[in-house]
Order: structure tokens, then sequence, then C-alpha cells
């Protein structure tokens, strides 16, 4: 199966291109390039002695989305592309719906016009808001309190209208938790561009030195350490979830929708424990405010993926931060250019 992974440079969409390639699946790379270095595929050619094609694109280009899904005979989608820093998004509300929701229209549109019909989206536990309870099951209401958060929702809402209206689509939509690691050869990860928005790009850039401590954003939630709880999952768990979507519902018609987490909760305090652990490194930290927006705990249900796709995480939060740490300490300023 021929499968073109938009944001496939990035962070899940790299990572998840190596498992396909493990799987026997072709993927094909559809990337602007905006959030990552073309270099990733270097080492993705490294990892697994495949080379993958690559179409440097944007997709709010239709007619080269057509092209690409004709031309390389595209069975089907796996649509990573796209923002994702929260606060960035408060600022910039204009270019995440025209990049996340636009983009995603116009996806679809090329692939109605080019006859694909299997896809599979990234969406984001994001779309529960402030959960009433935890764990969090699929059937919980839906709601958003960012930007970010609001073109995750549209563009599931939209999804589900198209696949409504169009019963022959393959739709999936997988929710992710909070993903963190590496591939654990050391030369995949997490690369973000200036100050990491996220905690565990944080915690290994200040355990190589480019950041002098962490600030813990609030000790006073109703948690058991009073810092904010969430289902910390392994990147390459999350990698696998998507093959096991494209193998068990990929193929069936349907609007399929999935949590990917590991149903444990992680305090930002047990993070930094765990870290310093694989690190061996000390890592200094002071306690903050709270950040606007967060809340205090916020983990999964994975038994319906378990249940439907054969599907559950099976690396633990020492294999998160060790390949964490390997890919930082052996690549403390990211991917060269
Ligand atoms: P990332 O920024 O590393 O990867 C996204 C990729 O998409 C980048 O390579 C970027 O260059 C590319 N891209 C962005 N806009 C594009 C456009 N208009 N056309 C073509 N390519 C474009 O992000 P990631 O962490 O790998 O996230 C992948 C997806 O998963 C995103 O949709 C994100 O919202 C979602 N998600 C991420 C997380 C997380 O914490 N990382 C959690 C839940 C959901
Ligand atoms: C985790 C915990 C922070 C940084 C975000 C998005 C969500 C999804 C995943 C895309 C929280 C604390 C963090 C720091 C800290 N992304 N923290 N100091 O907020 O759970 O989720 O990424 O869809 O939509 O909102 O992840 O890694 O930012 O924070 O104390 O410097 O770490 O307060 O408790 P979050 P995170």
């Amino acid at each position: 199966m021929k499968v073109l992974v938009t944001g496939g440079m990035g962070y899940i969409g790299s990572h998840t291109c190596i498992q396909l390639l493990e799987a026997g699946f072709t993927p094909v790379i559809f990337d602007n390039l905006y959030n990552s270095k073309a270099t990733v595929n270097e080492r993705i050619r490294l990892v697994t002695g495949q080379t993958v094609e690559f179409i440097q694109g944007d997709i709010r280009d239709k007619a080269l989305l057509v092209k690409t899904l004709e031309q390389h005979n595209i069975d089907a989608v796996i649509h990573f592309a796209g923002l994702k820093a929260v606060g960035e998004s408060v600022e910039k509300p204009l270019e995440y719906y025209d990049n996340n929701v636009n983009g995603t229209l116009v996806l679809v549109d090329a692939m109605r016009d080019a006859g694909v019909t299997r896809l599979v989206f990234s969406s984001s536990a994001t779309v529960y808001g402030d959960p009433h309870t935890v764990p969090i099951t699929e059937d919980f209401p839906t709601s958003a309190t960012n930007p970010y958060g609001r073109s995750k929702l549209m563009v599931e809402e939209c999804l589900t209208d198209f696949q409504l209206a169009n019963p022959d689509w393959s739709i999936t939509l997988l929710r992710y938790f909070n993903p963190v690691g590496s591939h654990p050869s050391g030369q995949l990860g997490e690369d973000p561009q200036g100050i990491p928005n996220n905690l565990m790009p944080f915690v290994s850039q200040v355990a190589v030195g480019r950041r002098e401590y962490l600030s813990v954003f609030g000790d006073d939630y109703p948690t058991p350490d009073g810092t904010g709880v969430r289902d910390y999952i392994h990147v390459m768990d999350l990698a696998d979830g998507h093959i096991a979507a494209l193998q068990r519902v990929g193929i069936q018609s349907g609007l399929h929708i999935f949590n990917l987490g590991t149903g444990n909760g992680s305090s930002v305090l047990d993070m930094v424990k765990a870290f310093e652990q694989a690190s061996g490194k000390s890592i200094a930290y002071k306690i903050a405010p709270r950040r606007p927006g967060d809340i205090a705990e916020c983990w999964a249900d994975p038994a319906k993926a378990y249940a439907e796709l054969g599907w559950k995480a099976t690396r633990t939060l020492q294999q998160m931060t060790e390949d964490t740490w390997r890919w930082q300490s052996e690549n403390p300023k990211g991917y060269p250019e």
C-alpha cells in the first residue's frame, strides 16, 4: 500500500514513516518544511536502509496534491501537516485556521479528485477541553479553549460531515495524548525551533545546557504532587498506532475515532525525576505560576484502540526518557541543516 504522509518530515510523521517501512508500506512524504528539515529523510534512510520519496509542497496547493496522489498511485493518506503551538495560535489564529482547517479541506478535495478515499487524521486530546473526569473515553464531550484546539475540533467536525455524505470513505480520527521520546537509534527525535513549548523538549534542553532551568507551571493543582498530570506516550507507540489503524480500519468505510494514549498519568515532577534517572543529569527547576489554559490532569482510556485495533502502548516511561536523552545528547542542536 502506498501512503501519502503529509507533514512526514515532522516529529510524529518521521517516526511513523519508519514504522510504515518496517510494516511493508511505501510512504511518500509531502511537507513544506515550515517546521522541519529535509535532512530528516537522510536519517530515515540511515535507520531503515530505504529511501523515501519526498515532495516539497504545501497542503493548500491542490494542483500539486492531485498530481502527487495520481502520479504515485496513492492508496491512503496520513495527514500530520499543520501548525501545533497553542500559544502561537492565540496570536495568529488566521494562520492556524488556514493551515489546519483550510489545508485539510484542500487535501480532502484533492483526494476526492484523485479517487483516494482513505484518510487518517492527526487529532489531539485537546478536543476534550477540560474533561470533567479521567480517564477520557472517545464519547466524552468535546470543546476548545484556544484556536489550535478549535482548529482540530473544526477539522473533526468537517470530516465527520464529509464522511456522512460520502459513506464509502474511510476516515480515522486519532486523538493523541502527549507524544514524547525518540527513535531508539538516537537518529530521529523532536527538534523544536526556538524555545520549546512542551515539557520534554524543554527538560532535555536543560539537561544539555541549552536552557538554565525548567519553569514548572504550577504546583497547586489538585493532583498527588500539585503539578499537572498528563498521559505521555512514546512516539514509537504512537507511530505503531497509525499502522494498526491503517491495517484494521483504514480499509473499512466509516468514521473511526480512537484515543492513542497509555492510560497512565504522570506529573511534571515524575517526568523530571524519570529524565534525571535516564540521563544521569540533574534538572534545575523553579516553581512558576500556572500557565493560562492548562488543566490539572488528562489521561486516556485506551481500551477502544486495543479492542478494535489490537493496539496498545507498550513502551515505558524509562524508555521514553532514555530515548529522548539519546537523541538530545547525540544531537544537542537538533538536525543539521
Ligand atoms: P511537527 O511540526 O513536527 O510536524 C508537522 C509537519 O507539517 C512539519 O514537518 C511541517 O513542516 C509540516 N507542515 C506544516 N504546515 C504545512 C503545510 N501547510 N503544508 C505542508 N506541510 C506542512 O508536528 P508534530 O508534533 O509531528 O505533529 C504532527 C501532527 O500531530 C500535527 O497535526 C499536530 O497538530 C498533531 N498533534 C501533535 C501533538 C504533539 O504534541 N506533538 C499532539 C497531538 C496532535
Ligand atoms: C505538559 C505539562 C505543563 C512546559 C500540549 C497541547 C496539546 C497537545 C500536546 C497538540 C503541563 C507542564 C510544560 C514547561 C511545565 N499538542 N509544563 N513547564 O499542555 O499537556 O499539551 O501538547 O495537540 O494540544 O496543549 O503539553 O508538554 O506543554 O505540558 O511545567 O516549560 O508540563 O503545565 O502540566 P500539554 P505540555
